[in-house]
């Protein structure tokens, strides 16, 4: 694959886009088949996969393109049922890469596991005997595990909270010990649990009390992971708007949800908009993510906005985004099910760093789509255009009709399906 950008994409039937896939990415006939065979997924796998199965639950699955992330080109493959979203995903991604791409980074990948002891004699007694035992804890929890520290992972880093000190109820003072896995390329939960539940014993010795819960944390702000962009005004202009305008009216609607949590929840939705298809496409646990990535959003106290924008002193519109990213490219679904071992491979994602790092640049895409449209025409017009189609395609209207089609409904104005069988009819005679 040399380049992410290809154009007319959206034009070609989805047998083309397949066929050019396939000789891009030099795909195999089993990775082909899967594409395009309804059951991918087995009923057999998913009865493997939970419990009560009665069948298997489809997505739309399609590329975002144009992403140009540290220099390296990405397809983004993206499992979602709602209009416009890869679309705006790969609009924004064409500009960022004639500004030069994402930048992005993760400092550390440390995977969170917390053990909950209450009813210690003594709380600050036991925190003190638990420092001073790091390391027999830290031991105990990877031999607890031995092959992530054959693959070069393992316990990182211990440590200790008492929480409600002063509380008169016995029921809320705990003293709470955390674990930092290195998980390699697992999310690990499987691999924290085990840790967690295997030194519990060790932990109720040390600390006199009782061991409660112990369970991996999804908010996992040691797997942060960062994603920016340089965007000179001139490549955001659009037929009606100068670029400093729709840079500044960028500005503004991220000082809007920087400060009002009402405006926060939609703009970080229309984030996560690009974050969960990719999250899903590649067999990932979304409600992990979602939950950590709105607990970072309130780190500061209140809930705020994801990502942040700004203007740099050559006044280029500069877009930030930082988020904990509790996901992995083994284990779990990500190579059990059929179409996120192949998201994985057509990305050529060799790390869980790197895919953490994708998907939060396709996040920051998604809401710079979000935030352009709503500062400028508003989202209904380019929703109304793709919604269009498939009116068009309610009304009957089939291969080269649904682009006359649904332009005929939108030039006047009238996106309904009754409109659109008259139209077809019309366009028949
Ligand atoms: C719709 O799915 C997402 C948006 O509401 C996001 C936003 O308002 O920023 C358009």
């Amino acid at each position: 694959m040399t380049s992410s950008r290809i154009p007319g994409f959206y034009n070609m039937t989805v047998e083309e886009r397949r066929a050019l896939l396939r000789e891009a990415f030099t795909l195999t006939d089993a990775e082909t088949q899967n594409l395009s065979n309804a059951d991918a997924l087995t009923v057999g796998k998913a009865d493997n996969m939970i419990e009560n199965v009665i069948g298997t639950y489809q997505l739309p699955f399609g590329l975002g393109l144009n992403f140009l992330i540290n220099g390296k080109e990405y397809v983004v493959p993206m499992a979602i049922e709602e209009a416009s979203v890869v679309a705006s995903a790969s609009h924004i991604a064409k500009i960022v890469r004639e500004a030069g791409g994402f930048r992005t980074e993760s400092k550390e990948r440390l995977m969170i596991g917390q053990i909950q002891v209450v009813g210690c004699p003594d709380f600050q007694e036991a925190k003190q005997q638990i420092l001073r035992q790091k390391d027999i804890l830290m031991k105990a929890a990877d031999d607890a595990y031995p092959s992530i520290v054959s693959r070069g992972g393992g316990v990182r880093d211990l440590d200790v909270r008492v929480l409600n000190e002063n509380d008169a109820s016995s029921y809320s003072k705990m003293l709470v010990m955390h674990i930092y896995v290195d998980t390699c390329d697992a999310m690990g939960a499987n691999m924290i649990n085990t840790m967690v539940e295997s030194i519990a014993p060790i932990v109720e010795e040390i600390t006199k009390g009782k061991v409660h819960l112990r369970i991996l944390s999804n908010y996992a702000d040691r797997s942060l992971a960062t994603a920016k962009c340089v965007i000179p005004p001139h490549l955001l202009k659009t037929g009606s708007f100068a670029g400093e305008e729709v840079r500044d009216g960028v500005i503004h609607a991220y000082e809007f949800a920087a400060s009002d949590p009402y405006r926060a929840v939609t703009h970080n939705k229309g984030i996560m908009n690009g974050i969960d298809p990719v999250v899903i496409a590649t067999g990932n646990d979304w409600r992990a993510v979602e939950a950590g990535a709105h607990a970072y959003a309130a780190r500061n106290g209140h809930y705020g906005s994801m990502t942040t924008w700004s203007k740099d002193e050559e006044g280029n519109l500069v877009g930030e985004i930082e988020l904990p990213m509790s996901i992995g490219t083994v284990g779990g679904a990500t190579r059990v099910h059929p179409l996120a071992d192949f998201s994985l491979s057509v990305m050529q994602i060799e790390s869980a760093e790197e895919l953490a790092q994708v998907i939060v640049a396709v996040g920051l895409a998604q809401n710079l789509g979000a935030l352009k449209a709503l500062a400028t025409d508003g989202i209904q017009k380019g929703h109304m255009a793709l919604h269009s189609r498939s009116v068009a395609i309610a009304g009957g209207a089939t291969g080269e009709m649904i682009d006359v089609i649904a332009k005929q409904l939108v030039e006047q104005q009238e996106i309904r399906v009754g409109k659109a069988k008259e139209l077809v009819e019309q366009y028949k005679q």
